[in-house]
């Protein structure tokens, strides 16, 4: 795991523009996308980048981690609403390159299975990610198997708790999502995963130096070979 530790925030936010800018500028052809707080001066910073270069994604296609179920895409919680507002209406990409699971589906369950297929067969060259404060990766919640495949998956009162910050009421947060499996995210060729603040710093020290459970999905990422850290002081005060 390749660690790098940032002053703050932003700085955070810039180092990781830069990072994936590079991986743009080298010809990058999918792109796995995570939503959260944590990714937000990210995509505004990346999208500066990409535009001061008037660079065009017409060969990038995305496919973000996951989705909240019950949340059609017009819906303001969605993270179709998240992705657009954040990155796709400031750039240069074709619409029916940008893939997120659909919520609002008639089965879940062949979502979650369709959208397996869809990322496997395009295969993600540099997969994106956040990191919940239980070690949480995509929607994959302490418990799930570090081997497990896209599907339907419930949140944690801990996940829809953090979460309600997003959200008028924590009645209105989903139940569900339709998540990137564990094992999906580990296919990826690179993981790039960012951290910021003290309220990650379990997570983020389990991950690097705890041992490898479904307990803390996130420290299967100990066994990936190409995964570059880019975190705060603060998230990373316990290492
Ligand atoms: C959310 C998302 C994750 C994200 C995590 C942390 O529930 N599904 O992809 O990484 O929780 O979010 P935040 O960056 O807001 O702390």
């Amino acid at each position: 795991m390749n660690i790098i530790e940032t002053k703050n925030y932003e700085d955070m936010s810039e180092a990781a523009a830069g990072y994936v800018w590079l991986r743009l500028q080298s010809g990058m052809r999918v792109l796995g996308l995570a939503t959260g707080g944590t990714p937000i001066g990210f995509y505004e910073r990346l999208t500066e980048r990409i535009n001061t270069h008037s660079h065009s994604l017409k060969d990038l296609t995305t496919v973000n981690l996951d989705e909240y179920i019950g949340l059609g895409a017009a819906h303001p919680n969605s993270y179709h609403v998240y992705m657009q507002e954040h990155f796709f209406k400031h750039v240069d990409i074709p619409p029916q390159q940008t893939y997120l699971p659909d919520g609002k589906a008639a089965s879940p369950e062949k979502e979650a299975d369709d959208y397996e297929k869809l990322v496997t067969e395009l295969g993600i060259d540099l997969q994106l990610l956040g990191i919940g404060a239980n070690g949480h990766i995509g929607f994959n919640e302490p418990g799930s198997p570090l081997d497990g495949r896209s599907r339907v998956v419930d949140l944690t009162e801990e996940t829809i708790e953090a979460n309600a910050r997003f959200f008028e009421k924590e009645e209105q947060v989903p139940r569900q999502a339709v998540t990137m499996g564990i094992g999906t995210i580990m296919e990826a060729e690179e993981i790039l995963l960012l951290a910021s603040g003290a309220e990650k710093a379990e997570a983020v020290r389990d991950m690097i130096e705890g041992p490898v459970t479904e307990e803390v999905p996130a420290t299967v990422l100990q066994r990936h070979p190409n995964v570059t850290v880019i975190a705060d002081r603060d998230a990373l005060s316990l290492t």
